[in-house]
């Protein structure tokens, strides 16, 4: 077996998978998120250490396991952007800075007024509040103290890593999220450091994210029940390791995740493809490879604020008898800007809207709405891929958008494109699994282990007057954006 851990915003899980991919036992637990003041959002490394240590090990007594069982390899899944800071002895000096938190406006704009474009050219990223270095900066500024007794910084599933094995790494696609990494010559950039006189020891050694980054210690593989010399990979971005996990691993394939937020994220072949900073441009968990995506902010965060508003009936009672309303949900738009735009606006205060209101519509012309609306904002990121000449065949799906037929229908004719969904989809923590699978020699590269692994199930093609249909309303839902603009 390997083990994929999938470190969360709201948990870890924790996958047993077997050399035909198939899942043996999994087990998750909890912890909870801080927002000490608004806009602020932060989380207790050691909560990580233990609710990961303690999964592992309800994954080790897991009934029915074969007799005899080993594990080869594991490896990692990773929120992104968070950071943890360490002191002389590896232990944090203050709770986590996670990706969703946004205090960090003015490091932003100052990070722009000092690299100008050679930001663009260096880390392929714009600077936006959730990425590493503006918190690093916010840190330094805010809490002094504390940043002078900071040794390195980590992310979130390094430092995981890093109390399972007592080895200090971090891996190109999360070093990527930093706005620290020269991303196409994948090392640390020693002009961004400079420029913001951030001393070069700050960052830790990079490796791939296949690399080996030591074993796991003799205490906790008797604490967790696993087996003492277990070798450990470095793993992934949650987005790299969701890619991976779809078999999203040439080019010209498309994922499209719907989770609270939502992503729609490209394999990128070649390190010099260039979107303008449009999307955002990593490196991929595939070695040598990269890949670009946009971000919804309010994807499936929509359809629950549309569920809680509606009287919290389940998603099926919900969205029942929205796949029989015509494709423009009878002259309905909805925009999900609940919580802001991320791509392609950048824009923090946009909020959304239903447009078009009718005294005849129903509860399943809001709901066809909702969905139409979010794969709207999700088409937004493939438009800035085909206005950039790229040529996506075909989209895997998952996540909450892939959990409804109809939406799936939706996704194909809206994005004009073949839409599959996977069977038993495991998220990032079979990506996670693959990487250590792949580490661990089972396969010559993460291809022929998505050959293996990953189950893709049905085909949603797109219907042409449905698909035509969306291409006459796509320019309308373009102009909510700026119509509403000065009213939020
Ligand atoms: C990506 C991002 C989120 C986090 C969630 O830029 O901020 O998708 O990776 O963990």
């Amino acid at each position: 077996f390997v083990i994929g851990i999938d470190l969360g915003t709201s948990a870890v899980k924790v996958l047993l998978v077997g050399r035909d991919g198939r899942i043996a036992a999994e087990a998750s637990r909890e912890y909870p998120l801080s927002s000490p003041r608004p806009g602020w959002s932060e989380q207790r490394p050691e909560d990580w250490v233990e609710a990961t240590l303690a999964a592992l090990g309800e994954l080790s007594a897991a009934p029915g396991l074969p007799q005899g069982w080993t594990v080869e390899g594991m490896s990692f899944s990773g929120q992104m952007h968070g950071l943890v800071l360490l002191g002389d002895d590896l232990k944090p000096l203050r709770p986590a800075i996670l990706w969703n938190d946004t205090r960090t406006t003015a490091q932003c704009r100052e990070i722009e007024r000092i690299l100008g474009t050679r930001l663009h050219d260096i880390t392929r990223n714009p600077a936006l509040e959730g990425f590493t270095l503006p918190k690093l900066l916010w840190v330094r500024e805010q809490e002094p103290e504390t940043f002078a007794q900071a040794r390195v910084f980590v992310l979130p599933k390094d430092y995981v890593r890093l109390r399972l094995t007592g080895e200090l790494h971090m891996d190109l696609s999360d070093a990527a999220g930093t706005l620290l990494l020269d991303v196409p010559n994948r090392r640390w950039s020693s002009e961004v450091l400079q420029a913001l006189d951030l001393g070069a020891e700050l960052c830790p050694p990079l490796v791939e994210s296949t690399g080996q980054t030591g074993t796991l210690l003799p205490e906790l593989a008797e604490r967790t029940g696993l087996s003492g010399q277990l070798r450990v990979y470095a793993g992934g971005a949650d987005n790299a390791c969701g890619a991976i996990g779809a078999g999203i691993l040439q080019e010209g394939e498309a994922l499209c995740s719907i989770g609270t937020s939502g992503v729609l994220l490209s394999y990128e072949g070649e390190q010099d493809r260039d979107y303008g900073g449009r999307v955002h441009f990593f490196n991929h968990g595939a070695p040598g490879a990269f890949y670009s995506m946009g971000v919804t902010l309010g994807a499936g965060y929509s359809m629950s604020w549309f569920k809680r508003v509606m009287g919290g009936a389940d998603y099926s009672e919900l969205l029942d008898g929205a796949g029989d309303v015509p494709p423009g949900s009878g002259g309905l738009l909805f925009a999900p800007y609940l919580a802001g735009e991320r791509t392609p606006y950048a824009d923090a205060d946009i909020r959304g809207s239903f447009i078009g209101l009718d005294g005849s519509h129903r509860r399943e012309h809001l709901a066809r709405a909702v969905m139409e609306g979010i794969t709207f904002s999700l088409n937004d990121t493939l438009t800035i891929y085909r206005e950039a000449g790229r040529d996506i065949r075909s989209i895997v799906s998952i996540g909450g958008g892939a959990k409804n037929p109809d939406w799936l229908q939706i996704q194909a004719d809206l994005f004009g494109l073949p839409v599959t969904a996977l069977e038993n989809e495991q998220g990032p923590g079979l990506g996670a699994a693959m990487l250590a699978a792949a580490g661990s020699g089972w396969f010559p590269d993460l291809a022929s282990c998505a050959a293996a692994f990953v189950r893709r199930g049905r085909t949603y093609e797109p219907r042409p007057e449905a698909a035509a249909s969306y291409r006459e309303l796509y320019p309308l839902y373009r102009q909510v954006y700026e119509a509403t603009r000065s009213l939020s």
